[in-house]
């Protein structure tokens, strides 16, 4: 591991178990996450983002299963760790997480501001007016005001609750915070305000932050490097700027042209039809195939190996030595829509 390097996962696969078969929700996903960065990671909904991450924090459903060759993080193999191991010594300490749909995860009956004490005093030990300071100086930084320390969740909006969890996420100021899809289901002005605190807390805390949302454009403003996923791997990592200006996947450039471009207020959206595969049993060839306009055969049968295009850049297509034809063709709608 170089010094850069915070977490490394190497060849993480996740299955489930259900009674039509064993969905194989994450599939050999390798990835780095540096000091002081933010990681985006990007798909339409199902491709396995929260499974991956609730498999990295041994967080999965009792039908889940993961594997990984390895899992460093600060230098420390922390694959080898027993689960209670894992979540005495890492678990909110040095790797936290906003979960997905975190505003419900408040309980109902405390007052907000106890449930962030709590959790400090349940790690550290702190006196309880220590604690309470700590949740001021958070709300602080969320940009909650101290009073509402005393409400309870019922009082608070879907941002606010967000905030608060966001402020519990922050509470032992853990190395890496993981936040799955922190802005869905907010409006578009309280996505903004969330995701302008989030990068406050950025630039004044050291931490660095993998950000999970299918939504590309949020993506795109908020991370340094990007992974895109589809069918439970990743199939096109790169910075954020070489991923946005000079994308090589046709998954990443349908996403592209199915939200609203942060620099091209007029573009033409164009879904991608058809829908994920449903990753139950063995696939072979590329996952994307039946729903990609420029697959041939090769696609169909053999599963595409990470080529690396650029220096931070790789991608998982058979067809990456034809990009500059890919990406014009994959600007018109006829292209998709036939
Ligand atoms: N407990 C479970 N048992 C069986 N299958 C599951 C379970 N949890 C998730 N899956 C399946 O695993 C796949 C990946 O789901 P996951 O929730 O990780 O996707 P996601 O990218 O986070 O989606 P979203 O954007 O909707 O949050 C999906 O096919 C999903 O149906
Ligand atoms: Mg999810």
């Amino acid at each position: 591991m170089t010094d850069t390097n915070l977490l490394s996962v190497a060849n993480l696969s996740v299955g489930y178990s259900t009674s039509q078969g064993v969905v194989n929700a994450v599939s050999d996903v390798s990835f780095d996450v540096r000091r002081n960065e933010v990681f985006g990671i990007a798909g339409e909904s199902g491709c396995g983002k929260s499974t991956l991450i609730r498999a990295l924090l041994r967080l999965l459903s009792n039908n889940g299963v993961s594997t990984a060759t390895s899992i460093t993080y600060e230098g420390e193999d922390v694959n080898s760790f027993s689960d209670d191991k894992f979540r005495d010594a890492i678990l909110w300490k040095r790797i936290s997480l906003v979960p997905q749909s975190a505003m419900n995860s408040l309980n109902p009956v405390y007052r907000v501001g106890d449930q962030v004490i709590e959790a400090i005093r349940a790690h550290r030990s702190v006196s309880r007016s220590e604690a309470r300071e700590r949740v001021e100086f958070l709300f602080d930084v969320v940009g909650l005001q101290p009073e509402l320390m005393r409400s309870y969740p019922h009082e608070f909006s879907g941002g606010m609750r967000q905030r608060a969890m966001i402020a519990m996420s922050l509470a032992l100021d853990p190395g890496l915070i993981i936040m799955d899809e922190p802005t869905t289901g907010l409006d578009v002005l309280v996505q903004e305000q969330i995701l302008r605190r989030v990068r406050e807390i950025r630039a004044e805390v050291s931490s660095s932050i993998i950000l999970i949302t299918h939504d590309i454009a949020v993506i795109a403003e908020m991370s340094d490097r990007i992974s895109i996923m589809y069918g439970g791997k990743i199939v096109e990592s790169a910075t954020a700027i070489d991923l946005f200006e000079s994308p090589f996947h046709p998954y990443t450039l349908g996403l592209k042209n199915a939200f609203p471009s942060i620099s091209v207020m007029d573009n033409e959206l164009i879904s991608i039809p058809g829908t994920p595969p449903a990753l139950i049993g063995e696939e072979s060839g590329c996952l994307f195939e039946p729903r990609c306009p420029f697959s041939d055969a090769t696609c169909a049968q053999i599963l595409p190996q990470s080529h690396s295009v650029g220096e931070m850049h790789q991608v998982s297509c058979h067809r990456h030595t034809d990009v500059t034809e890919l990406r014009e063709k994959a600007s018109k709608k006829s292209t998709w829509h036939c």
